[in-house]
């Protein structure tokens, strides 16, 4: 079963409740949503492995540590995703980017998808999906799905918010997928929004609504 890790730094949790204010304006919205990815990717990316090399500091050689084996792949899921990646290229730009365009049919709340183009090394990467909502978990599972079936094997999830449904449906349909979050909410209201939430983060990052 994959991982849940909650990240509870005060830093992120303080951002998180000005980005849910209902009074934060679009501006505001991709600031902060910004600043919270980007101390997101710093947990995301702990685990990855480290090599020695040698090197010259202008005092003497020495043997010291850098990121070793697989590349990063961010894939944000569109359109709300996008407004996750920069904050997580600041800390590793030189990961790919490949992009997910899945939308959620307002009535039947399942995923369609409309774009996709990945690094054409997406395989022999580790990839980070990424949106900021995480509600039914429809989205997030079509969206693993079709990486897995171009050949990703390595994959994890990152979502600012989660509701409860949508961890277990990701769990269950991707036991090998660990889940990053913010926060976990109570629950999903009948059209599928979590609460209490934030809204609709894409109209809120883009100023559609
Ligand atoms: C939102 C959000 C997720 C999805 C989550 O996108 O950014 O992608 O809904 O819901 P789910 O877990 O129930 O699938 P939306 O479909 O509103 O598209 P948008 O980003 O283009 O606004
Ligand atoms: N998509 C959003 O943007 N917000 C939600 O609460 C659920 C899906």
């Amino acid at each position: 079963m994959g991982k849940i890790i909650i990240m509870d730094h005060p830093l992120i949790q303080h951002k998180l409740s000005l980005i849910r204010d209902k009074q934060t304006g679009p501006k505001d919205f991709r600031e902060l949503l910004d600043e919270i990815s980007m101390l997101m990717a710093y947990e995301v990316t702990r685990d990855l492995p480290l090599q020695t090399v040698e090197i010259e500091t202008p005092m003497a050689r020495m043997r010291t540590k850098v990121i070793a084996g697989k590349k990063l792949g961010i894939v944000p899921i569109l359109r709300a995703g996008l407004g996750m990646v920069d904050g997580i290229l600041r800390l590793v730009p030189a990961a790919r980017v490949g992009h997910i365009g899945l939308y959620r049919d307002p009535e039947t709340l399942e995923p369609v998808e409309y774009y996709c183009k990945l690094p054409s090394d997406a395989n022999e990467r580790e990839l980070i999906v990424v949106d900021p909502m995480l509600a039914t978990g429809g989205s997030a599972a079509a969206a693993i799905s079709f990486l897995k079936k171009r050949g990703c094997t390595q994959i994890r999830m990152m979502n600012l918010l989660a509701a409860p449904e949508g961890l277990e449906r990701v769990q269950s349909e991707h036991p090998d997928v660990d889940i990053y979050v913010a926060a976990v909410d109570e629950r999903l209201n009948d059209h599928g929004y979590i609460t209490p939430g934030l809204g609709d983060a894409g109209d809120r990052l883009y100023g559609t609504k």
